[in-house]
């Protein structure tokens, strides 16, 4: 058995990745030759825990790296995994999805093959029908069902987390017609991802399902960000306590109730102003996820507002933010709040350094000159008069009164709460931590 797959990003390095390395044949496709070059030579192109080990043993063994589309022909399987970006008006861009599945159609009408695609792009419902399908079938001349398979088979991948679950996903889910492919679709995922439940269903709800989930983590983290900022204001409130509390309760469940400076990333954000622009566009009011995103915006206001409430004036300041990638665990900065928080303070006047594990380089590609970058914790902290932990790294919690030592005022604004109970000789505020009596 073949199999192709055409994007190499976060999502299809590491399903190429993990693909080879359990001795499946794979080709992994990507347009761009420099990142090719890379990868063939064992180097991933972001940060993933275990993601350099298992691309070294895949390429030793199933794995070969080429930008020519056209290597699919022969392959049983194609997944997609270009990106689907966001466009300013909430819409998703299709662009290199419509581009790939344009060649695609092209190869496989030249093709004795009657391969299965399978779109692991997140697309909102009625793309696979409407736009995929009929780009396929025009440019290859043959049938849906018939000379190829088409499967909607949405990704759920968390970056930090993304070979465990690429190996163990929660579920898989097959969207499309019920045919011979589908069922030889069922085969293959039942050997990679064994003792996993298969959903199949048909596109639009695979579509569906994907944008359901996301909105969902985006609710509970606004949901948990609101009830941390009611905390604030409440002498002797702790966010994680509640939150702890209320996870045990098996309807609610305990993950993604970390309250801080609001969601973001490559795709809640993404995600849910495309099911908001979709919502609209077929007349329903989307009130919930309007709130949801709404929240999450004044996250980052509030967070700025605590800045304030404790240094004064930001113009001139020396601040620290510590954690600028979007989670710990990754390099990505993609609509990372990190980010804003930097651009915003330095909007105000502020004079800013920042330390991260592992975003260093990415986040010097945004803003050049203009802030500094420190690769040691207490040298980032030295001559600050404020620091602001964005995302929590294990790092930060090994932080101490030797760490902070010559900070110039030692003021410490904690998002997520890492350093509590630490008792540092510095003034500490956090969110969703009611003042102290
Ligand atoms: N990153 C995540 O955590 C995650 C999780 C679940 C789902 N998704 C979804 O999966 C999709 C991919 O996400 P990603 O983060 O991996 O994207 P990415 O931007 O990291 O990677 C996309 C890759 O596709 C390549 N590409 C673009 N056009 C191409 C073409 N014509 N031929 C070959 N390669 C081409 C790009 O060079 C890039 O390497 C998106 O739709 C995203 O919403 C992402």
């Amino acid at each position: 058995m073949k199999v192709a797959v055409i994007g190499l990003g976060f999502v299809g390095l590491t399903l190429s990745s993990v693909l080879a390395s359990k001795g499946i044949t794979t080709i992994g496709i990507d347009s761009d030759r420099k990142k090719c070059s890379k990868i063939a030579k064992g180097i991933p192109t972001f940060f993933e825990t275990n993601l350099e080990k298992i691309l070294k043993k895949a390429l030793r063994e199933k794995l070969i790296i080429t930008n020519k589309l056209s290597s699919i022909n022969n392959c049983d399987f194609v997944f997609i995994t270009v990106g689907t970006p966001q466009k300013k008006n909430g819409e998703i861009d299709l662009s290199f999805l419509k581009s790939v599945v344009s060649s695609v159609g092209k190869l496989i009408s030249k093709s004795k093959k009657k391969p299965i695609i399978l779109v692991k792009s997140t697309v909102i419902p009625g793309t696979m029908k409407n736009v995929v399908l009929p780009i396929l079938e025009r440019n290859s001349k043959k049938k849906a069902g018939k000379d190829f398979g088409l499967i909607s088979n949405p990704e759920f991948l968390q970056e930090s987390h993304a070979i465990q679950d690429t190996i163990k996903p929660h579920a898989v889910i097959l969207g499309g017609y019920r045919t011979k492919f589908m069922k030889k679709a069922e085969k293959f995922f039942s050997r990679f991802n064994p003792n996993v439940p298969i959903i199949i269903t048909n596109h639009q709800t695979a579509e569906m399902i994907k944008y359901a989930n996301n909105s969902f983590l985006a609710t509970k983290i606004s949901f948990i960000n609101q009830l941390a900022n009611i905390c604030q204001g409440i002498p002797d409130t702790n966010i994680d306590d509640v939150a702890h509390t209320i996870g045990l309760d098996p309807r609610i469940g305990n993950l993604f109730l970390n309250a801080g400076p609001g969601y973001g990333g490559s795709c809640l954000p993404k995600d849910i102003k495309a099911i908001i622009n979709l919502s609209s566009k077929i007349g329903v009011k989307p009130t919930l996820f309007n709130a949801v995103e709404k929240t999450n915006k004044q996250q980052i206001n509030n967070l700025i507002e605590l800045i304030k409430q404790n240094i004064g004036k930001i113009k001139r300041k020396k601040l620290t933010v510590l954690g600028i990638a979007f989670k710990p665990g990754t390099d990505d900065i993609r609509d990372s709040v990190g980010i804003e928080l930097v651009t915003r303070l330095l909007k105000l006047g502020a004079k800013v350094t920042v330390h991260d594990p592992k975003a260093l380089e990415n986040t010097r590609k945004i803003f050049c000159d203009k802030i500094r970058y420190v690769k040691s914790i207490p040298s980032a902290l030295k001559d600050c008069q404020c620091a602001i932990i964005m995302a929590e790294w294990k790092e930060y919690e090994k932080i101490n009164n030797k760490t902070i030592k010559h900070m110039a005022k030692k003021i410490i604004i904690d998002s997520r709460r890492i350093l509590y109970n630490k008792n540092l000789d510095a003034k500490y505020f956090a969110i969703g931590l009611g003042q102290k009596t």
